[in-house]
């Protein structure tokens, strides 16, 4: 006979709905593989067909070489065995940032992660010290963030995002709330840069407005890069941790939107100092290693060879690569707005349906007249065979009972075509 657990008796994250949210929505597109899917934020995979995973390997070992001084067998070595926590790659990506997104950053205040996924857990782990320091998050927020705090145990607090991002009053709202509850708000979550779901890019007075208001209530910022890369070039703005004031900010980047997901590669820029009564000051990118090491103990070498790689043949830089496949994702983008636009907004659709028109990320946000949940999603799916995301899983408490999330960035024209067609049959089989 197998042991059995109740499942009372195991961590409650597990049973939190942001975790079950996930698994579902996987489950669903397993259980209908010929529906069309607006669900996924992965790349399109066209992203992958110029990718030479053995070349860019290879290129790395000999960047070692030569900037190294080792060996060939030497170079491979270090790809094979055990690796530093802090990672293999980190000149490379500090170098990028300067080029590409105009931060400066010591190679040491950088930790490679396995995704941006990890770079949360590490800052959350390293950041809280006690149940009683809260993670405020801009919502509607990215799923794994809210889950990784679920997971670490660690309170969250949610702050209402509007159509400029945050707003300073809304922060001071959270804050006041955590206090009157007796705790600490340790940090906000944010993704600056067409945020997932929301699609809202703060401007620049936003992001000095953001620094103001985490300066006066003694927060750390933790900003989610994601999806800078898709900025059309005259909207692209410097993240927030190069303004004035960016030293409270942690930023968070991964290359799974411009290189590929399966490589599970993403960094953090931790360059805030670690003070201590006796010993040696560090960075608090040394702390989140120190964690690291006792989870995932470093990011594997090989994956990190891959993306080096690939920044070493662009001399340091994605830049190329990511304005390209920016421009490739806008058009998906513009593409899913134009074809909604056209199939959704006559007469016998006004009033039932609407939606965002973000200029950049992955997503559009959809607003019905009805309660989008997990049974609606089910019935669409068999009776429609269309896919696409509840918003609710994007809110702390409670929020987006009544839309859905659009995906543009996995899917060919010709099959957004074909979807949008699938969800108009579905919104007009809906009840008024
Ligand atoms: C805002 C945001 N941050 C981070 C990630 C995940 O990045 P990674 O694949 O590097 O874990 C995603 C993926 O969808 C995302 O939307």
């Amino acid at each position: 006979m197998s042991l059995t657990f109740e499942s009372d008796d195991l961590h409650a994250s597990l049973r939190d709905e942001t975790l079950g949210s996930v698994s579902f929505l996987n489950e669903v597109m397993r259980r209908y593989p010929d529906a069309i899917s607006f669900a996924p934020g992965a790349p399109h995979p066209t992203l992958y067909d110029d990718l030479d995973v053995p070349g860019s390997v290879n290129r790395f070992v000999e960047h070692l070489q030569t900037e190294r001084g080792l060996s060939r067998t030497m170079a491979l070595r270090a790809l094979y065995e055990y690796g530093p926590s802090k990672g293999l790659i980190n000149e490379l990506v500090a170098s990028a940032l300067a080029e590409d997104v105009g931060l400066s950053v010591h190679p040491n205040a950088i930790v490679i992660t396995v995704g941006a996924q990890e770079a949360m857990l590490l800052v959350l782990r390293a950041l809280c010290r006690s149940p009683n320091d809260f993670l405020a998050v801009v919502e509607p927020c990215y799923v794994g963030m809210i889950g990784a705090a679920r997971v670490l145990g660690v309170p969250v607090v949610p702050v209402e995002g509007g159509a400029r991002g945050v707003d300073v009053g809304e922060i001071r709202r959270a804050t006041a709330r955590v206090r009157k509850a007796g705790g600490r708000t340790r940090a906000l979550y944010v993704a600056p840069d067409f945020a997932n779901p929301s699609g809202v890019i703060m401007d620049e007075v936003a992001r000095r407005e953001l620094l103001e208001a985490a300066r006066a209530e003694d927060l750390v910022i933790i900003e989610d890069m994601a999806y800078g890369f898709t900025a059309p070039p005259a909207a692209r703005i410097a993240p927030v941790k190069a303004f004035d004031g960016g030293d409270r900010v942690v930023s968070i980047g991964t290359f799974s939107k411009i290189c590929m997901p399966g490589a599970r590669v993403g960094f953090a820029v931790a360059d805030q100092t670690v003070s201590r009564r006796f010993g040696p000051t560090t960075l608090l990118a040394d702390e989140m290693a120190l964690i690291k090491g006792m989870t995932t103990v470093n990011t594997s070498p090989i994956c990190q060879a891959l993306i080096g790689g690939l920044l070493l043949a662009e001399g340091g830089s994605l830049g190329a690569r990511a304005r390209a496949t920016g421009a490739r994702q806008r058009s998906r983008l513009s593409h899913l707005l134009d074809v909604l636009d056209r199939e959704l907004h006559d007469s016998e659709m006004r009033g039932r349906v609407s939606w965002n028109r973000p200029d950049g990320g992955f997503f559009v946000r959809m607003q019905l007249l009805v309660e989008v949940d997990g049974a609606l999603l089910e019935i669409c799916a068999r009776a429609y065979k269309v896919l696409w995301t509840p918003m609710r899983a994007f809110f702390v408490e409670r929020g987006g009972e009544r839309e859905l999330r659009l995906s543009a960035s996995y899917l060919d024209l010709s099959t957004i075509d074909e979807g949008v067609r699938r969800l108009k049959a579905f919104v007009s089989s809906l009840p008024r």
